[in-house]
């Protein structure tokens, strides 16, 4: 079920000729397998960058990332903060393209991306090119290949963040749905508190670059989210505060 990450003491400094940015960390977190974990932190507090260090795109300058469960890193699905499809490839083979990638026929590639499609409710659109689907739509699609090869982990970089708000409450519960049928351990990045709230089983807020957690909470609201609840919107409310006092303060 997932497989679970211990991360120590990260570090990242991006150096360039005299210059050096320290971009993140240090930072630990140790990830349970399984786990929805909602990372909330504010603009180029290095999220993106830690995805990436996580997916293995990038190396930490310090500390280490392994992972438990299943021993190694196992599979890992990676939602872009851009989508970043393919513009050459219909919304079929962007999602089978994974699966091609791990040695899958053609054939069986595109069956098993037609059923991810419809899971993400876009069936009869597997034949268009990106540029023919809508935002929301091309959002479904990245995330239907970051899903498509059953992760053990998947890292996901506000994929609904560039969507108006009802087409993000609908994919939010779309995740939602999608996740209690995944075995896999998910990271959602987001810098939206409500966001994080709606979706998270444990929330970690990061503070400014470079970031490292200012709070870290496991959340208890359970069954369905009722945004207009009042237990919603203390939590809200409560994570607005950690945003003002830790992370932004006017
Ligand atoms: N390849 C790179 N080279 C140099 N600096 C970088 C590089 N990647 C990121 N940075 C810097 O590291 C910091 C963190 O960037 P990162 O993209 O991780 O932030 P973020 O939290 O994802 O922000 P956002 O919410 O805007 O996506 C920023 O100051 C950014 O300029
Ligand atoms: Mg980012």
């Amino acid at each position: 079920m997932g497989a679970g990450m211990v991360i120590r003491g990260v570090e990242k400094h991006f150096r360039e000729k005299e210059s050096e940015l320290h971009a993140l960390g240090p930072f630990s977190l140790t990830v349970q397998p399984g786990e929805f974990l909602c990372l909330l932190g504010p603009t180029g507090c290095g999220k993106t960058t830690l995805l990436r260090i996580l997916a293995g795109l990038e190396t930490p300058s310090s500390g280490s990332v392994s992972f438990t469960g299943s021993g190694s890193r196992g599979r890992i699905g990676y939602v872009f903060q851009e989508g970043a499809l393919f513009p050459w490839l219909t919304a079929r083979d962007n999602v089978a393209f994974p699966l091609r990638a791990e040695g899958a026929s053609w054939g069986e590639a595109r069956a098993r991306a037609e059923a991810v499609l419809s899971d993400v409710g876009l069936s009869g659109f597997e034949g268009s090119f990106p540029h023919q689907l809508s935002g929301g739509m091309r959002q479904r699609v990245a995330l239907a290949r970051g899903m498509v090869s059953n992760p053990d982990i998947l890292l996901l970089d506000e994929p609904f963040s560039s969507l108006d708000t009802r087409m993000s409450h609908l994919l939010q519960e779309k995740m939602r749905e999608l996740a209690g049928g995944l075995s896999a351990t998910v990271v959602f990045v987001t810098h939206n508190i409500e966001e994080a709230v709606f979706l998270g089983h444990r929330i970690c807020v990061m503070g400014p670059r470079p970031g490292r957690i200012v709070r870290d909470e496991t959340i208890s609201l359970k069954g369905e989210r009722n945004r207009l609840s009042a237990e919603f919107t203390e939590l809200l409310l409560s994570f607005r505060r950690t945003f003002e006092e830790q992370v932004a303060p006017v």
